[in-house]
């Protein structure tokens, strides 16, 4: 096997290398940068867009703002990319260390069409973010007051002049911020005839004594946006203390039936007298509940690709909390959470095929076909969608041609082949499937079921619990990617998830033995969906999310929140069914083991 393997290992490597350095090198290049009084600073500025639609950006430029005769833009690493950055550079002249007041900026004349865009712009809270020494520094666009609810007074005025406000130890820039505190909003209230506006702008330094090394720190202490995620220590031991007792009745209860049932199926063994009669249950199944299910590569699919899932959320979460993330820009983990991805193709591969042999599958290519698919096509799908929404409406979080291109090219050169050299890995591995009863050639027949032991109650069940374990949860880390929150409790995430994926498997061995003792051995697939339909709570989560705990708007942003939602229901569907398939295939596996055969 081994032997099958390795030549095309080499050849995969220096690709690999190449990439790894090209994804890694823009964090790993120390961009710090020393200065001398007068040195010029540069502003570079990057974007604009709706205050409650993170997702949803433009170009600064795009807005009539003061801009130069021929715009420059700055190259930016793949993370910056994916997080819709797009920097050029400013009219803004910053010296090192020396002080400006109300320096002009440039002469605007605004047609009143100009003066409109502003004013719908300001409306919809756009806020702008230029970079100063990789230090973001945001600010909103302008000024809008309501008040009177009789009679309803409207004002939109723009910030035409901004302070800026840097701190430095030493030769090096610690921090920076804009301030319009002492700033009279430029009003544009009925404006009928085009107006011309001259901005202007202070600069002010301030000495402080942190340490170059502690900026990240500094920046987080003082964000534009809001930090209000430290309180919820009490809903997390609340969940907890839930959790560990539903773990606890599950365990000890099936613990005791088990033994109970066990005790009893091994002396009727001995006492062959009264078979009829004390039976009915799991043990009379032994002959059905190995045959192997219909749809097994399917099956083997989806196993592999929640087991990589389960490597990958695992990995980023342990790497957040080594702290090797520059997490202040989300950039960083999505390029990283790419490259892991592309990594981790080869558990996909190896899982799948590992458990298509000991199932007896012999098609081998449409295994790996399906295996490779089962993620990236619904993955391209939804993302061609969301590109183009963005893409027709000029945002910035659009990908241009040349980084899609990169992405494509990560999975053709790594993602794929890794899949294909698991697969042979897993296939030559495997052995027997190791049942621990034999099959016989003819299906029993399956008694009927009472409602409350068919799939779409044990769906419920073992949705709804995983779920309710990390529901609170959820409303973070919802609020951290798809609004202005900061979540920093990486901690709890690991255990949260930790807790997701033991209430997954234990509801899984639970209803699992309630299917078997009612005689029914069609277990492979019900297992599966069973705790996998977690991810559709956590889709039905995400719509009740956007509409009651939200304020996103329009088109794009809601495109992308949906369109994203469903791949994240969607991995969660894949590593919550392998999890629990796995469980109920030990559980299985254990107790007819444990039952003394003929
Ligand atoms: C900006 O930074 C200055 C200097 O550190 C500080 O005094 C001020 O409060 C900050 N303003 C805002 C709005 O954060």
């Amino acid at each position: 096997g081994a032997a099958l393997g390795k030549p095309r290992k080499m050849c995969i490597l220096p690709p690999l290398a190449l990439l790894c350095l090209w994804l890694t090198a823009p964090y790993a290049a120390a961009r710090e940068v020393r200065y001398k009084s007068g040195d010029p600073v540069m502003l570079y500025v990057n974007k604009v867009g709706p205050y409650h639609n993170p997702q949803e950006t433009y170009h600064y430029y795009k807005l009539p703002v003061c801009a130069p005769q021929q715009i420059v833009h700055k190259s930016l690493s793949l993370g910056e990319v994916l997080d819709g950055d797009r920097m050029a550079e400013s009219v803004y002249k910053i010296e090192f260390r020396r002080n400006m007041e109300r320096e002009p900026l440039c002469e605007q004349k605004l047609s009143v069409s100009q003066v409109e865009e502003l004013r719908q712009a300001i409306e919809e809270l756009y806020y702008f973010e230029f970079v100063l020494d990789d230090i973001p520094i945001r600010g909103f666009v302008g000024y809008m007051e309501e008040s009177g609810f009789l009679p309803h007074t409207h004002k939109i005025g723009l910030w035409a002049h901004l302070d800026f406000n840097i701190e430095y130890n030493d030769d090096r820039i610690i921090f920076a911020n804009v301030s319009v505190r002492d700033v009279k909003p430029f009003s544009l209230d009925d404006v009928r005839e085009p107006l011309s506006l001259t901005h202007t702008y202070s600069v002010r330094w301030f000495p402080t004594n942190v340490a170059y090394e502690k900026r990240g720190d500094r920046l987080r202490d003082s964000s534009f946006f809001p930090k209000s995620l430290e309180i919820h220590w009490l809903s997390i031991i609340n969940s907890m203390v839930l959790v560990f007792l539903l773990l606890g009745f599950v365990v000890i209860i099936l613990m005791r039936v088990l033994k109970s049932d066990l005790a009893r199926y091994n002396l009727d063994e001995e006492g062959a007298d009264d078979m009829d009669q004390g039976d009915n249950g799991w043990k009379i199944i032994h002959t059905d509940v190995f045959r192997f299910p219909p749809y097994r590569s399917l099956l083997c699919a989806i196993l592999g690709v929640g087991t990589q899932f389960l490597a990958l959320g695992t990995g980023i979460i342990v790497m957040v909390l080594l702290g090797l993330f520059n997490v202040h820009r989300h950039g960083a983990i999505n390029s990283a959470a790419i490259l892991l991805y592309a990594l981790t193709c080869c558990v996909a591969g190896y899982v799948s095929s590992h458990f298509y042999k000991q199932m007896g599958g012999d098609r081998w290519v449409w295994n790996i076909v399906l295996t490779t698919s089962l993620f990236s096509a619904p993955f391209f799908l939804t993302w061609s969608v969301v590109n183009s929404v963005h893409w027709a409406n000029g945002s910035t979080q659009a990908l241009p041609a040349t980084t899609i291109l990169l992405l494509l090219t990560v999975w053709l050169l790594v993602g794929f082949p890794l899949t294909v050299i698991g697969g042979i890995f897993g296939k030559n591995r495997a052995g027997n499937f190791e049942a621990p009863c034999r099959t016989k050639n003819i299906a029993r027949e399956i008694p009927p079921q009472p409602w409350y032991k068919s799939a779409p109650v044990h769906m419920a069940i073992g949705g709804f619990l995983p779920f309710s374990a990390i529901s609170v949860e959820l409303y973070y880390i919802f609020a951290t990617i798809w609004g202005r929150e900061q979540y920093t409790l990486y901690g709890i995430l690991f255990i949260v998830f930790a807790i997701l994926l033991s209430v997954g498997a234990c509801i899984s061995v639970a209803l699992t033995y309630f299917q078997l003792s009612g005689e029914d051995y069609l277990w492979w697939w019900r297992s599966v969906m069973s705790t996998g339909s977690t991810g559709v709570f956590i889709f039905l989560y995400s719509v009740f999310y956007y509409w009651r705990r939200s304020n996103m708007s329009g088109v794009v942003q809601s495109v992308e929140f949906f369109g994203y939602s469903f791949l994240t229901a969607y991995i969660f569907f894949l590593m919550l069914g392998t999890v629990s398939f796995i469980a109920s295939l030990r559980f299985i596996r254990y107790i007819y083991v444990n039952l003394k055969m003929d």
